[in-house]
């Protein structure tokens, strides 16, 4: 689908990024895992170049490097090559080549906070102290009584330090103890990971997902972070028992970031995206590491803000506000380690969300099967995968939002042919591709829509954000205007049926949550909104 838009607007101010978890996207050679040759096979769905598909700009894919796959990928042992699970170098640069030829940009996910432990450079690293490749990881000497150096938490549970027999030293992971991490303060990793982006631009890739930035340095005196006192046992997660402000977050991070943006600008029209869970302030921060900025941290506030217009209307005013004009904003609703976005706000609720996310200003991220509104899926304890799972002592596991892709109603969802590496959700013979397609109030096809408007109308790809003020407080409403194009957008965040005046002016409707009002209908005066549906609506 062609984008209405500027030749000097880069491609991601523009794209729609549709997030692939391999594992669970498409299985070709019947093992049960998604794979390359699966993706290439789904092209067409992503963006045929025609109204039918999706319209999605560009994929980024989470990890399919080599990997003993402890945390699925996310623990990589050959930072140049494919897992075999996934296929080859040669089916990659195929992929490439078919997503370019259909107008979708390839965004890799760099986890470079950490390798796996089977990574050759942390297996020479940890084989003695005098090491060349010591210093590449992140050791420290024990307490004097032998115990872990400091307090730090992993994210995935219990101390960041694991005590290396052999040589009886602490070695620093931030997650899982098969993911010990870089020291990125040696220089000799800071160009590795140089190299390593050049590799893949070599392989064509247009921007890369930077894995964890908030945990890749720590502070060089090693101090404990405080007790956070909003702590409550048995109900907080237990990796927030301390404020993190030594252990994360630190200043060198602009630094790191920079190095990548300068890859970034010397080969040009290349995307950094960083993960940091932080609040606005630090946001902003992050927005400042590159000049120009080739570089945005995610947004993740629309995931946990409470489900109130006001709440919404607040946070979104002061993000947009913060942003300088060359500034790429970002919205996502859900991701592999976060809650479903159907699941945690509910059917209705996702649709207004899904307006929402493809017509605020800024590059949305949609992942995987959120288009088909797929639900968590609750697993059996026995055939949870996530390794968290152990390390948070049950606490936590992310398999419910990795289940494979409901393509269709046949076996496995037509995903696999043989049985998939986690459970098939019990909703797909409805909540597929192929009924939804057929289905003209799906959510699918809510989707479609609102992808098509977005790179079709510059109003809504460029156009300026403003919020109004509403006699209703559950009522968000939103204008997009760019020259010769005014939107208008209009939420009702209630459980009740609200009539609302609308602007002076003429307004004739572009889509609707529910989809079940007439395409270019006209409208003014008020508007009534059932409970959770949302309008956009044109000036005319
Ligand atoms: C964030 C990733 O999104 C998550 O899935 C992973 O477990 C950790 N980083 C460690 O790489």
């Amino acid at each position: 689908m062609k984008q209405d838009h500027t030749p000097s607007t880069p491609w991601y101010r523009q794209a729609v990024i549709y997030q692939i978890y391999p594992w669970s996207f498409k299985d070709s050679n019947q093992d049960g895992i998604g794979d390359l040759r699966g993706i290439i096979e789904k092209l067409d769905y992503l963006n045929d170049g025609t109204p039918d598909s999706l319209g999605v700009g560009a994929i980024w894919i989470s990890p399919i490097y080599p990997s003993p796959m402890k945390d699925f990928g996310y623990d990589i042992s050959d930072y140049c090559g494919i897992d075999p699970r996934f296929g080859n170098l040669d089916i990659f640069d195929e992929l490439v080549e078919k997503a370019h030829a259909r107008g979708i940009k390839i965004i890799m996910d760099l986890v470079t906070n950490h390798t796996s432990d089977q990574h050759p450079w942390f297996v020479e690293s940890r084989s003695s102290k005098d090491n060349p490749k010591r210093d590449w990881y992140v050791w420290h000497e024990p307490r004097p009584d032998g115990s872990a150096p400091n307090n730090w938490l992993s994210v995935s549970g219990g101390s960041i330090w694991t005590l290396d027999e052999k040589t009886g030293q602490y070695y620093l992971h931030n997650f899982l103890l098969e993911q010990p991490d870089l020291n990125w303060r040696n220089e000799e990793v800071q160009k590795e990971m140089q190299k390593v982006l050049e590799f893949w631009i070599g392989h064509g890739v247009n921007g890369f997902r930077v894995d964890a930035a908030s945990h890749f340095v720590e502070d060089s005196l090693f101090r404990d972070d405080p007790i956070n006192k909003g702590y409550i046992d048995g109900e907080t997660n237990p990796y927030d028992k301390y404020s993190h402000i030594f252990s994360t977050n630190q200043p060198e991070i602009k630094k790191i970031i920079g190095l990548m943006c300068d890859i970034s600008e010397k080969y040009k029209d290349i995307f950094i995206v960083s993960e940091t869970y932080l609040g606005l302030e630090e946001i902003k921060r992050f927005y400042r590491f590159c000049d120009p900025p080739v570089h945005a941290p995610f947004n993740f506030q629309l995931m946990s803000l409470p489900w109130q217009a006001e709440a919404f209307k607040i946070y979104i005013d002061r993000f947009d506000k913060s942003m300088m004009p060359l500034d790429v904003p970002t919205y996502v609703l859900g991701n592999h380690d976060r809650d479903r976005v159907a699941s945690q706000r509910g059917s209705n609720e996702s649709r207004a969300a899904a307006l929402l996310l493809l017509t605020l200003r800024g590059t949305p991220f949609v992942y995987y099967g959120e288009e088909l509104g797929m639900k968590n899926v609750d697993i059996p304890k026995k055939l949870l995968r996530d390794g968290f799972v152990k390390t948070s002592e049950g606490m936590f596991s992310r398999d419910p939002e990795r289940t494979p892709m409901q393509w269709d109603s046949t076996e496995n969802a037509g995903f696999s042919k043989v049985a998939p590496w986690l459970p098939v959700a019990n909703d797909y013979k409805t909540v597929n591709v192929e009924y939804q397609k057929k289905d003209s109030a799906s959510m699918l096809i809510l989707y479609k829509t609102l992808i098509r408007l977005r790179n079709t109308n510059k109003g809504l790809l460029e156009g300026s954000y403003r919020s109004l003020n509403t006699e209703s407080q559950d009522i968000f409403a939103y204008t997009r205007n760019s020259d010769n194009q005014n939107f208008l957008v209009m939420i009702n965040f209630s459980n009740n049926k609200i009539t609302e005046p609308l602007p002076t002016g003429d307004f004739e409707c572009m889509c609707t949550t529910h989809l079940d009002v007439p395409t270019g209908q006209k409208l003014n005066g008020t508007i009534t909104l059932r409970p959770n549906e949302g309008y956009l609506l044109k000036y005319s």
